[in-house]
């Protein structure tokens, strides 16, 4: 960890003083976390901006979420994204335009638009929340994703789930649908690649997105790790492919991960699929306390985008906001802002 800016952060810190709220992401590096007022998975820290009365949100994460935090913020406030260059690789796998013609063919394959929800995972951009949100839609985090699905399907037949296909599968297999319920929507296929009686028959219209870090741990490192280590608990991201979550011991959102290895006895173990400074992280507080914690796939797994958010980004945007100035200022457009509010409200309903 490069601690050289710790100085610099701190003293700006102080002189924000209570104007400015830092919020971190649990993936984030040691050097940054260390100065969120406070951290989170997804979920917990789009209730923590909702909530916030300080001016300037600082967000270290990426831009989704500083998004998410401009949309539900108060109207005086400002969402600041130390790196802007931040972003989220399985985010970038659905454009607006896409999932315009998605639903397009939807209706003319012969849906109705009350027969189908549009759902968003919280990774995925403003625009696609708003389009959720207007088509009676929600967005869900991966932490209340099967509060989302029951809430959506309360309301109509199907779901439209995007942009990660393996939360949506891992999701819909564990409240009992089958292979047969589910399809695949390919954004560069015409028509998705479907059949207008494929989709019409589908439950669970998935979208052919993927996290890139999670997608790296196979089920060949689930085998591996319990050769090796009898009795290890197995617990992974939601993110993971179907084929590592059915062998996995649990799964869980970050902050689930975390509650788990919290709430286990001394002398346990964990090999846990998910990003590698959290793992890490995880591995050094728990080594004293008798808790073993290693990496599922034993090269790691790095979000670079995530990492993008260096100290040194981190204390030229705060020493901006200490001269008056906003640098990296994510702002949300006002028409797209109501309709993503709509959907991350009903969001925020459905318990994590
Ligand atoms: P969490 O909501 O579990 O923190 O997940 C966010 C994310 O991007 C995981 O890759
Ligand atoms: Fe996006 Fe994957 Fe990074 Fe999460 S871990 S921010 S889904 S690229």
């Amino acid at each position: 960890p490069d601690h050289a800016m710790d100085g610099r952060i701190a003293a700006a810190r102080e002189k924000l003083g209570a104007s400015t709220i830092l919020l971190g992401h649990h993936y984030q590096r040691d050097e940054v976390i260390r100065f969120a007022d406070f951290t989170g998975d997804s979920y917990k820290l789009s209730k923590a901006a909702a909530e916030t009365d300080a001016r300037y949100i600082v967000f270290c994460g990426v831009h989704f979420m500083a998004e998410s935090a401009d949309v539900l913020g108060k109207p005086n406030q400002q969402v600041i994204l130390p790196d802007l260059n931040a972003g989220c690789s399985m985010a970038d796998m659905a454009e607006i335009s896409q999932v315009e013609n998605c639903w397009d063919s939807l209706l003319a394959a012969g849906l109705k638009p009350g027969e189908v929800v549009p759902l968003t995972y919280m990774n995925s951009t403003a625009a696609i929340k708003a389009f959720c949100g207007e088509r009676g839609g929600l967005v869900c985090t991966s932490s209340n994703a099967r509060g989302a699905f029951e809430w959506a399907f309360e309301r109509a037949e199907k779901i439209l789930f995007l942009p990660d296909q393996h939360l949506g599968r891992n999701t819909a297999f564990a409240m009992g649908f089958t292979p047969a319920d589910l399809v695949v929507w390919d954004p560069f296929q015409i028509n998705g690649g479907l059949t207008p009686a494929r989709l019409r028959a589908a439950k669970v219209i998935l979208w052919k997105g993927h996290c890139s870090v999670h997608q790296r741990f196979l089920p060949s490192h689930v085998d591996a790790v319990r050769a090796k280590y009898p009795g290890i608990n197995v617990i992974v991201h939601p993110e993971c492919r179907w084929e590592v979550c059915q062998k996995a011991d649990a799964l869980g959102s970050t902050e689930r991960l975390i509650k788990l290895v919290e709430d286990a006895p001394e002398g346990s173990s964990f090999a846990i699929g998910t990003e590698i400074h959290l793992v890490n992280r995880l591995a050094k507080r728990f080594a004293p306390l008798g808790k073993k914690v290693i990496t599922l796939d034993d090269t790691g797994c790095l979000c670079t985008t995530m990492y993008r958010i260096s100290p040194n980004h981190l204390a030229w945007a705060l020493e901006n906001l200490v001269d008056g100035r906003v640098v990296n200022r994510i702002q949300v457009q006002d028409d797209v802002k109501h309709w993503a509010r709509v959907a991350l409200d009903r969001m925020l309903e459905v318990k994590a």
